[in-house]
């Protein structure tokens, strides 16, 4: 079988699986990271959702040879070493707000909210309604109205990116020299 190699959660990891073996399964499976859940296996129910360099998307859709040995894989086990802490803020407020039920689609809820907040911050701007109602994350507990606060929450917690532009140097002050008296022979 064609060995595969990928970035897992800031790992390299290698894995002899046919090319057409789907993500979720090689995870799951093969590489035992059982974060992203398996609901529909359609690309349907974002149970899945991980993240592919920063990215939201559904590791159930995608085959083993999509994947290219830059590509960074994050799943829920992963995200909070991407910011350094124990935890993610978006999982903090998810646990502050007490958003779980059952708890089978929350890994994914998670995911697709940080991805979310991600993008809306690369366009500037905050997490509106209309970013909330376009999520297609199903959970079957019927958790919508905590998670759409849990979001909300998490963006206001989650630091943010370092401006890349760099600051103006600050101009040098000029200090006048004491004039120094000649030396006498
Ligand atoms: S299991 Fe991946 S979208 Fe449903
Ligand atoms: S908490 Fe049960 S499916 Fe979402």
């Amino acid at each position: 079988m064609p060995l595969h190699t990928f970035i897992l959660n800031g790992k390299r990891v290698s894995v002899d699986v046919d090319d057409d073996e789907r993500l979720l399964w090689v995870l799951r499976d093969v590489l035992g990271v059982n974060g992203p859940k398996y609901g529909c296996g359609l690309g349907v129910c974002q149970a899945c959702t991980s993240h592919i360099n920063g990215k939201a998307f559904n590791p159930c859709s995608v085959p083993i040879s999509a994947i290219r040995s830059s590509d960074r894989i994050t799943t829920i086990e992963g995200l909070p070493a991407t910011v350094g802490k124990e935890l993610h803020p978006m999982q903090e407020a998810w646990l502050e707000l007490d958003v779980a039920q059952c708890g089978y689609c929350q890994p994914g809820q998670i995911m697709s909210a940080v991805a979310l907040v991600d993008e809306a911050r690369a366009k500037r701007r905050k997490v509106s309604d209309a970013d909330l109602d376009a999520l297609r994350n199903v959970c079957r507990c019927g958790t919508y109205p905590r998670i759409r606060e849990a979001i909300k929450a998490g963006e206001a917690r989650m630091p943010k990116a370092k401006r890349k532009t760099a600051k103006p140097k600050a101009k040098r002050k000029r200090t006048k020299r004491k004039p120094v008296a000649p030396k006498r022979p």
